[in-house]
């Protein structure tokens, strides 16, 4: 099986990120994605319909790859979302198009994960707080799966430092256009990442 991936960007100043940009740089080397730059694309937010709406009909896989801004997506994810998924194409009785796709988030924050718990300072899972994600997933009867979370992203400081995690990104795509993953298992989980063989070997001595 290979599985076509879109991946749309969603970061309005990508030559100031530590984390986004990195992880860009590390999926464009994957046979199989196609990188989508939302706000390079659409500097003055005037989204083509049409043109996002091919996209997504020419591929499997449609990967969100953003900063968390207010415990949520930048503003033109939820342009994209308002206009995109219109009724009758994505949802409604007369068209279903996603109907089957996968999709997930692949998150960076500047909290650490253990703000991200229920004792925690942000209450929530970076994944509770996408319920919108996968409600709209659910709705457009497409697979919603557990993001992929990068905590912390102020602290990283270098390619060297990063490069673990750029490892396990691309192999999350890989897997993702092999079908290698298992989407029952790794939908329950909070987050993505340690559904992946290289989030096993980590706990490992
Ligand atoms: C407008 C704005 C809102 C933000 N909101 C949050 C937030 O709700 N939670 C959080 O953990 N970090 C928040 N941050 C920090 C960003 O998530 C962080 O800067 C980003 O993930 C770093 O990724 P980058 O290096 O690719 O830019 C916010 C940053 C900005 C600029």
């Amino acid at each position: 099986m290979t599985r076509k991936i879109l991946l749309l960007l969603a970061h309005p100043v990508l030559e100031r990120s530590r984390v986004n940009r990195r992880l860009l740089d590390g999926a464009r080397g994957v046979e199989g994605v196609t990188v989508h730059d939302l706000y390079e694309a659409y500097p003055a937010m005037q989204l083509s319909v049409r043109r996002e709406q091919k996209l997504l009909l020419e591929h499997d896989v449609i990967v969100f790859q953003h900063p968390f801004y207010w415990y949520s997506t930048p503003a033109i994810l939820k342009e994209w979302q308002d206009l995109v998924l219109e009724h009758n194409w994505a949802y409604g009785q007369k068209g279903h198009h996603l109907d089957g796709k996968i999709t997930l988030n692949v998150v960076s924050t500047g909290g650490p994960e253990q703000a991200y718990s229920e004792q925690g300072f942000n209450r929530f899972s970076v994944r509770q707080l996408l319920a919108p994600y996968e409600l709209t997933a659910h709705l457009c009867r497409m697979t919603f799966l557990p993001p992929f979370v990068v905590h912390s992203a102020f602290h990283v400081e270098s390619d060297a430092q990063f490069a673990p995690v750029v490892v396990e990104y691309r192999q999350l795509l890989e897997a993702l256009r092999d079908g290698t993953i298992n989407l029952e298992a790794a939908a329950r989980l909070t987050r993505i990442n340690s559904a992946l063989p290289v989030g096993e070997q980590k706990g490992t001595p």
